[in-house]
């Protein structure tokens, strides 16, 4: 009975071990990625999809609003590649994808700037 018991804590201590070792090996190598209007689209497809994405998209625009960190430059390509961001991260892990109908592109190039936030996630 003991010898069984002593051999169950080991394996559960083997599993944890595993786990967080493959936990620790996913952490620093993850590449941050963004999500950002795509420079060649109209403003006016922008606009629709800044629209989309801030509305029934469920991006949080609050950063972009008259006063906050990333109204300016105050301009619908600055502003969609803010919101298209945000919807990106937040929905990416349910499958969200970067793509508004075209007018986004990923890029490896953090788009921050100033007090303005780009945020990236896993
Ligand atoms: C939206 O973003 C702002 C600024 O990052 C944050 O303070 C706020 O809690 C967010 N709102 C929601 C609903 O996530
Ligand atoms: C924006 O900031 C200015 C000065 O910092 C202030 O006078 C104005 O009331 C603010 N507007 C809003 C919408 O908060």
């Amino acid at each position: 009975m003991k010898q069984s018991a002593t051999r169950v804590i080991l394996l559960l201590c083997l599993i944890l071990h595993f786990l967080a070792t493959s936990a620790q090996q996913e952490d620093p190598n993850w590449e941050k990625q963004w999500c950002i209007a795509d420079q060649q689209t109209p403003d006016d497809v922008l606009q629709q999809a800044l629209s989309w994405a801030c509305g029934p998209g469920g991006a949080n625009c609050t950063m972009i609003e008259p006063n906050k960190s990333c109204y300016f430059p105050n301009n619908v390509k600055d502003h969609a590649s803010y919101a298209f961001n945000s919807y990106w991260q937040k929905f990416k892990k349910q499958g969200g994808s970067c793509y508004f109908n075209a007018a986004a592109m990923v890029t490896d190039l953090d788009p921050s700037h100033d007090s303005c936030h780009f945020e990236a996630v896993p």
